[in-house]
């Protein structure tokens, strides 16, 4: 299913309560050029949670929905500001905790870190994640902890036993499909993988160049850490760690003194220990131009990499939820009051390590009771199917 949203000639969204907020309040409704959509996101947060004057949005006066079987009213009020501050605070703004006190939310700092993957203006970052859906899907029917021991296998297993595990298609019209079909009661060995189908599988080649290229943050990689750089003797020697065991890295190195520098050359090619620890010494000749040293990775090998995309999902919109119930992949979830429970439940367990292969952003939102209702009106607030009375935005607001 494709959904198209109201957008102005500018690519601005305009047909949702929270779109008319923005455009009401001379807020910016995209990131700016060489601005990314999260720290758009984050910009945006500052701006709203300093409004000392905002212009709400009013049913009927600035728009109304065309059908409305819920009772939604078309509006962006102080509720749904408040739900809006809580979907964008994340660790990196937890000043905001004031602003969330001026507006009525008392019982702690609600982090919905929401836009970590639901990123605006899109509110969706166009990747996949696992949020934990496939997992309670899976336990609700087995119980605690029975997704965490399916037995899934590994690269070359999967590849020799194509029919066995992976998705029927023209080369394999017998494929059993047991790892894209939801678990029934009479199934255990029955589960939805999401990317994990798709990813390094041979027959699905067009997206795999793609995949490769988000990799790094499909898998969440660690960027390794230089802890340590010293000369000793004729030798520049360092050492750092937080790489992924295992993998290749590679040491380049150029002479300055210019900057942007150029013409880098490999003079190193290693992997990082068991414990993701690296090391490098190379000698230096006396009198030689200063040189700057760089680290980058080699390519993740499909086998190290397929375990990290079990579970992994498109990134939905939360753009006009009225019309995708019931919701995530498992349609599990029929309000969206019910979603927020999910996500203030699979967070908890993301933080003790009770989800298997989760997103790490997941263990970053923290709500409690007083941040549903809030979240749920904003999450509201940007259904479409209006009639929009625009704000012209030529005219002096
Ligand atoms: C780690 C990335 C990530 C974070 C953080 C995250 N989500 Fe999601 N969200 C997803 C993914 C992926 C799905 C789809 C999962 C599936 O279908 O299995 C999803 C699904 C949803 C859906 C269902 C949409 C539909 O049409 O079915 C809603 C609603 C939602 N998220 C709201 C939120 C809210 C509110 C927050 C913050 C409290 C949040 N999400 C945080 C990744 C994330």
């Amino acid at each position: 299913m494709t959904l198209v949203f109201s957008q102005d000639n500018n690519g601005n969204f305009n047909g949702s309560p929270f779109d008319v907020f923005l455009i009401k309040n001379g807020l910016p409704q995209q990131p700016n050029p060489n601005e990314t959509p999260l720290q758009y996101s984050r910009r945006l947060l500052r701006l709203v949670a300093g409004l000392s004057n905002p212009q709400w949005v009013t049913n009927e006066i600035d728009g109304e929905f065309l059908t409305n079987a819920h009772g939604q009213l078309f509006q962006f009020g102080s509720n749904e500001l408040a739900g809006l501050i809580i979907f964008l605070t994340d660790n990196t703004s937890l000043d905001i905790a004031t602003n969330q006190q001026r507006l009525g939310i008392t019982t702690g700092l609600e982090v919905g870190n929401c836009l970590a993957c639901h990123t605006p203006p899109a509110f969706t970052d166009f990747l996949f994640h696992n949020n934990g859906a496939a997992q309670e899907e899976y336990d609700s029917i087995f119980g605690a902890g029975a997704f965490m021991a399916l037995a899934v296998p590994g690269l070359s297993v999967r590849q020799t036993n194509y029919d066995a595990y992976l998705p029927p298609t023209t080369n394999h019209p017998n494929a059993l499909g047991t790892f894209e079909t939801p678990p029934t009661t009479n199934n255990p060995g029955l589960a939805d993988l999401g990317l994990w189908n798709v990813f390094a599988n041979p027959d699905f080649p067009a997206p795999q160049a793609g995949l490769q290229q988000i990799l790094p943050q499909l898998l969440s990689v660690p960027s390794p850490q230089i802890t340590m750089a010293a000369m000793t003797g004729n030798n520049f020697f360092f050492s750092g760690t937080n790489g992924v065991p295992g993998w290749t890295y590679y040491v380049l190195a150029t002479t300055g003194p210019s900057l942007p520098l150029s013409g880098w050359t490999v003079i190193g090619t290693n992997s990082f220990d068991n414990q993701g620890n690296f090391s490098f010494t190379n000698a230096v000749t006396p009198g030689v131009p200063q040189e700057f040293y760089a680290l980058t990775l080699g390519t993740i090998p499909a086998d190290i990499a397929l375990p990290g995309t079990i579970a992994l999902f498109k990134t939905p919109t939360v753009r006009d939820l009225v019309s995708s119930e019931p919701y995530l992949h498992t349609g599990q979830l029929n309000t969206i009051e019910a979603v927020i429970a999910f996500y203030q439940k699979v967070s908890a367990q993301t933080r003790a390590g009770m989800i298997r292969n989760a997103a790490p952003q997941l263990s970053g939102i923290s709500l409690d009771a007083s941040a549903v209702a809030p979240l749920a009106a904003f999450l509201r607030a940007l259904d479409e199917e209006a009639y929009v009375d625009i704000p012209c935005p030529c005219q002096p607001q």
